[in-house]
């Protein structure tokens, strides 16, 4: 909701509203990075971000990104042994984002991140089946045996897996290229699923999650999600 700028700053209880125009007068507060100094300006409780005396004021406002992350960079904070994080990917964003779920070490590819607790929670719940899709490098050949295999779920060190899909695209001799679709996200699950089939994963990368799709998003880049690309994850 747009409320004016005083009235924001007096609702989070900074000063009264005159004095809170004052504030702005002096231009000690900012919007979004900028300083502000007009007492019309309006200001969404939801999408902007207003400082005061450096610090933000009210909540954080939701933001919504994707990544595509390459091999070689860890979806935690901080690493034991200190390898390259992908926080060190989205530098430019100030507010404190976390992954959606996990991609291992070694997969590339789609990796949400949001600030928005409640759906991560959401997303990350066993109980929404959220399809992801895989773009797959396998040694061998998968059979059709294997496949009925996938859809039947298959038994990795947690148990069996839910039904999921494998489809070969391309036969290139010693490996083939697969799309792989689960609706789990259990620690290395592809990687598992394929070892047991004896057709090893040799590289992976993430390329969809639900309708949302990496496209041509550049390897290390990330970029905002559309309005339309959150809602449809708040419907989920
Ligand atoms: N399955 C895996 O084995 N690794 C990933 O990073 C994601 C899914």
């Amino acid at each position: 909701m747009e409320v004016r700028l005083q009235k924001f700053l007096a609702e989070a209880g900074i000063a009264s509203r005159r004095k809170s125009e004052e504030l702005i007068l002096k231009g000690k507060v900012q919007v979004n990075g900028v300083t502000v100094t007009e007492l019309g300006t309006k200001v969404d409780d939801k999408l902007d971000t207003v400082t005061f005396n450096g610090k933000r004021v009210g909540e954080e406002r939701h933001v919504y990104i994707m990544l595509n992350k390459p091999e070689g960079f860890v979806t935690t904070a901080k690493d034991q042994f200190d390898r390259p994080t992908v926080m060190d990917l989205i530098k430019g964003v100030k507010e404190r984002v976390v992954p959606v779920g996990r991609l291992d070490y070694d997969t590339s590819g789609l990796l949400l991140l949001t600030n928005d607790g409640d759906l991560t929670f959401k997303l990350t719940h066993p109980s929404k089946k959220i399809e992801k899709t895989y773009s797959a490098k396998l040694f061998g050949k998968p059979t059709d045996e294997n496949i009925k295999e996938f859809a039947e779920g298959i038994e990795i060190d947690t148990g069996k897996t839910h039904p999921a899909k494998i489809e070969i695209i391309e036969d290139l001799g010693k490996y083939c290229l697969c799309n792989i679709t689960i609706t789990e996200g259990k620690n290395r699950q592809v990687r598992k699923m394929c070892d047991a089939i004896k057709h090893p994963v040799a590289t992976l990368k993430r390329v969809g999650t639900g309708k949302l799709n990496l496209g041509d998003l550049k390897k290390g880049t990330y970029r905002y999600l559309t309005d339309s690309e959150v809602k449809y994850l708040k419907s989920l």
